[in-house]
């Protein structure tokens, strides 16, 4: 047995597509666990460019099996959206899909409040994707959300749909000056959306852990990334969901034991996309080249996202808390041509109220501050490394890569205390440098 976690260790676009889509080919079943289509994940395949949002990354293989686990969040137009776009595009969508009767539905009115939310937010708003992520996962939590399971069952539906949106419409009216929703319109739609749905629908937990019993690999594939989690990231400016390690247990009914290793993906600057602190973001013309090299835009949303330093503090703290087992580096390739290189090994903070402080010496974080308000008065402390002019595009061997690349990367190791399984060196499959296959490193520990 070996299970295998992919995740993000920044603030997400790390480039988890693609080291799922590259180790699928190890792994029997690929399966999501958290978030919803606020994620866009980017394969190229021969040249051609998918862009997956709820489906699981390893779709794009033949024979293997794709869940879309409990603790997914599920827009049932979207998720019927993406099967039919890969379907046209010749990608086998059918007895390959599973998804799981627990996960939750994202409403129409989720999606409406989450638009009202950030409006009324003003200055303040998280920059959200605006598709009803945090509104669904809310209800989830105030239980009274809907299961995909529920959907199948049309008259229990129908009565839970009238009691919920008396308290939506009070809202939607009396706060929003909106419409009201009809009960009907949804009750209609998302009928629809069972028939074509259901057949997907199943017990993935009870199937999941059969797999994994009969000795199955499993790729467990993360959404957007540690400092996003709700409760490990940046708080508020997050998205609703347990993007870390422990996120794969609670977001498939899979125990920790079965757990074998974690790998980090963690993009050798940093981006972020959205509002919220970022202390390494570069504001000037380097910034603006990161993003124009590195074709940083969302893949869900088409914003611009922020580019900046690579950040140890933050990374230190990703790696805490998912306990990585290893690390795939991605854009390496990005960086090529770079005089210097920066990477931030601590945070100063001058405390306003002056109890951090002594006698007004700003005071030192080599650990994440626990609030934004101080995380934003933060400034970097950085080490300078030498960059190199070498391209590293589409190396394959470590011998490819020039010295100054190789100090850049042992320099991250050490100073995280963790080993690079995989380097990305360009979007294709095969632009990679595999150092350890987590699935024959994972085998090997056992
Ligand atoms: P994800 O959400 O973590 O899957 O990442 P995204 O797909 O949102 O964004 C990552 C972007 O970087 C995509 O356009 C990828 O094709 C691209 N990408 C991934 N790895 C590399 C790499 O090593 N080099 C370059 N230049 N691009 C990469
Ligand atoms: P992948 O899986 C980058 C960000 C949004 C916003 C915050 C909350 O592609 O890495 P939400 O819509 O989730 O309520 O928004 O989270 N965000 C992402 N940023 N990559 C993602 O996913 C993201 N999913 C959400 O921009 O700042
Ligand atoms: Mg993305």
């Amino acid at each position: 047995m070996s299970n295998i976690v992919v995740l993000g260790v920044q603030w997400g676009d790390e480039g988890k597509g693609k080291i799922v889509d590259l180790l699928t080919e190890g792994a029997d079943v690929v399966a999501r666990y958290q978030g919803g289509h606020n994620a866009g994940h980017t394969v190229i395949v021969k040249n051609k460019q998918f862009i997956l949002h709820v489906i699981p990354s390893g779709i794009l293989h033949k024979g293997k099996k794709c869940i879309i686990g409990n603790g997914v969040v599920i827009h049932p137009r979207a998720l019927i959206d993406e099967i039919e776009g890969l379907k046209k595009r010749r990608v086998t969508v059918g007895k390959n899909l599973f998804i799981s009767g627990r996960a939750h539905v994202i409403m129409p009115y989720h999606t409406l409040l989450d638009g009202k939310h950030e409006e009324a937010k003003g200055s303040q708003k998280i920059g959200t994707t605006g598709r009803g992520i945090g509104p669904a996962y809310v209800d989830k939590m105030s239980r009274s959300g809907f299961r995909m399971i529920d959907l199948l069952d049309s008259r229990s539906f129908k009565d839970k749909l009238k009691a919920n949106l008396e308290d939506i419409n009070f809202l939607l009216e009396k706060k929003y000056h909106q419409k009201k929703i009809s009960v009907n319109t949804i009750y209609n739609q998302y009928m629809k959306y069972a028939d074509y749905l259901g057949p997907f629908v199943t017990d993935t937990v009870v199937m999941i852990n059969d797999l994994i019993d009969q000795g199955r690999h499993v790729l467990f594939e993360g959404a957007q990334g540690t400092l996003l989690d709700i409760d490990h990231g940046t708080y508020p400016f997050v998205t609703s969901s347990s993007a870390t390690a422990g996120g794969v247990c609670t977001g498939l009914g899979v125990s920790p034991a079965k757990v074998d290793g974690i790998i980090g993906v963690m993009k050798a600057y940093t981006t972020r996309v959205g509002e919220g602190p970022f202390p390494t973001e570069l504001h000037d013309s380097l910034g603006e080249e990161l993003r124009a090299r590195g074709g940083e835009y969302g893949a869900t949303t088409g914003r611009a996202r922020r580019c900046g330093w690579l950040d140890l503090v933050s990374l230190r703290h990703a790696i805490r808390i998912n306990g990585l087992t290893g690390v795939a580096l991605t854009k390496l390739d990005v960086l090529d041509g770079l005089d210097t290189i920066k990477v931030c090994t601590s945070y100063t903070y001058k405390d306003p109220t002056n109890s951090c402080s002594r006698k007004g010496r700003a005071c030192k974080f080599t650990d994440m501050p626990q609030t934004v308000n101080v995380l934003s008065g933060c400034t970097p402390v950085y080490r300078e490394l030498d960059g190199w002019q070498k391209s590293t595009k589409g190396a394959t061997k470590m011998s490819d890569l020039p010295r100054q690349a190789r100090v850049y990367m042992d320099y991250i190791s050490e100073a995280l205390n963790v080993k690079i399984d995989l380097i990305s060196t360009g979007q294709k499959r095969d632009e990679i440098i595999f150092v350890n296959h987590p699935f024959k490193k994972a085998k090997k520990k056992k």
